[in-house]
């Protein structure tokens, strides 16, 4: 049997697509390689937010070329953004490479494969015959987390960002398709799902006139899926996250107390000069109204640093809302100029060390907000949904809670069940404790993330 290895980079979407890409092998009679040194299709799904992924990629496609060159037979197929992005180049840059296609091209893979390379362009780019890499065959391996895309691509213009000119413009999938894979999801087995799209929270915007519907609509009826326990989302952007989702998330007992809601910098000048459409004052009061809506949310951030143009105290003020809100989480990046963006040719870019040493203070800063918040969990009881055994400690078991926080923890349980955990210490990142059954510890005392709440 033929095997294939899947090789992913970037973001949550790039981790369903893959899974899709996976699916679409296996329907082709591909098995999974272990590694892509043992695999006879090689396939990289790209990233491009940053210059690091693009550097990491040639790294990778240096030593598939090389293990082509001991074995012609292999196929080395790149997709993803970082293909998008350079299209045709893509060959010339990486003579190595075999067949390549864009984000919303997948389904190529399987027409230069079923064809055996005969007569099928090398490459299929470009946005405006996209379609949802959902539609394409699911991923056999048995699990009980799935992402669902509900949207492509994004119709902001924040001018530091790749994604808009290699995702395309925002397409909303229909609400029937998605309730239809949620449905599925559950009935095999799956107890969490997490809504992907670039500006989740803008779904369905542009299903009018024929389809009335908003963000909070959608995870109400998600919520109503029988056997789906967990519903996360993801991004978010504070510009659009309205009312009714807020009152949905307040409401609904399967969504998580859980928001990943990009800051990205706390001065409104800069703001402004990203093109993020909300100022400081505004993100803060919506964190605010988050906080006090959800009984114990944890919020979570992407920040950029050193922006062009960012002085010492447009980043003090980063600094400032960092502590005025709390993140229980936070990504961190070094601004990395992308051709084509807005932002790449402005003036005033800011010297590489004084991103480091600014990055240096942002990363202290998270991190100690990040432990605190964590410690302040000791104590108490958490319902834990089980992944599987502990990544540092094969006696310990490994899950997260409903604020997305991992927890290693002693006792047994099975994967895709829902515990209770006692916590007994933290770090910045994790959380350590042990079972409570009624059979251990009597009565079971504390607060779980869902008391209070319906
Ligand atoms: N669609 C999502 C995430 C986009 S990419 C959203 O808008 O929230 C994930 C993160 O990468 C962004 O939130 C941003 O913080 C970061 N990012 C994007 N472009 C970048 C760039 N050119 N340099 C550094 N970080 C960037
Ligand atoms: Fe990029 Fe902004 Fe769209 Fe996010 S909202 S994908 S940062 S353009
Ligand atoms: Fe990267 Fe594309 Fe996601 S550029 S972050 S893989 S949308």
């Amino acid at each position: 049997m033929r095997r294939y290895h899947v090789t992913t980079f970037g973001c949550q979407m790039n981790a369903h697509d893959s899974e899709r890409i996976k699916g679409l092998l296996e329907d082709l009679g591909l098995g999974e390689a272990p590694t892509s040194e043992e695999a006879d299709v090689v396939v990289f799904n790209t990233c491009t937010i940053r210059e690091k992924p693009d550097t990491k990629l040639a790294a990778y496609l240096g030593e598939a070329a090389a293990s082509k060159r001991r074995d012609p037979s292999k196929v080395i197929a790149v997709g993803g953004c970082y293909a998008e992005a350079q299209q045709e180049r893509l060959f010339n840059l990486y003579p190595d490479v075999d067949v390549a296609f864009g984000p919303g091209s997948i389904a190529h893979l399987g027409d230069w494969l079923g064809a055996g390379g005969v007569g099928v362009a090398r490459g299929r780019f470009g946005l405006d015959d996209r379609a949802f890499a959902a539609e394409l065959p699911q991923h056999g391996e048995r699990t009980h987390q799935a992402w669902v895309q509900v949207s492509m691509g994004c119709n902001s213009t924040c001018s530091y960002c790749i994604v808009p000119s290699v995702r395309g413009r925002e397409q909303s999938r229909r609400p029937g398709d998605i309730l239809a894979e949620v449905t599925n999801l559950a009935a095999t087995g799956v107890r969490e799902i997490t809504l992907l799209g670039q500006n989740v929270n803008s779904w369905g915007r542009d299903l009018l006139p024929d389809i009335h519907t908003e963000f909070g609509e959608l995870l109400r009826a998600c919520d109503e899926v029988d056997g789906i326990e967990r519903i996360r989302f993801t991004s978010p952007h504070p510009k659009d996250f309205r009312e009714p989702v807020i009152a949905a998330m307040a409401e609904c007992s399967a969504v998580c107390e859980q928001i990943h809601l990009p800051l990205q910098s706390g001065s409104s000048r800069v703001l402004k000069a990203m093109r993020r459409t909300y100022d400081r004052d505004r993100y803060i009061a919506l964190a605010h109204k988050l906080r006090d809506r959800i009984p114990d949310v944890a919020l979570g951030t992407d920040i950029i640093v050193g922006f062009p143009g960012e002085t010492d105290a447009d980043f003090e003020e980063t600094l400032a809302v960092v502590a005025e809100v709390g993140f229980e989480s936070a990504f961190t990046f070094v601004y990395s100029p992308r051709s084509g963006t807005d932002a790449a040719v402005m003036d005033d870019q800011v010297p590489h060390e004084l991103k480091i040493e600014r990055m240096e203070r942002l990363v202290e800063l998270t991190q100690s907000i990040a432990k605190a918040k964590n410690e302040a969990r000791i104590g108490r009881i958490e319902e834990v949904l089980v992944e599987g055994p502990s990544r540092t400690d094969e006696t310990q078991l490994r899950g997260r809670t409903r604020r997305n926080t991992t927890v290693n923890f002693t006792g047994t349980a099975a994967s895709g069940t829902l515990v209770d955990v006692s916590i007994e210490s933290a770090t910045s990142t994790t959380l350590r404790g042990r079972r409570v059954t009624a059979d251990n510890d009597g009565v079971i005392t504390g607060t779980t993330g869902r008391s209070g709440r319906l």
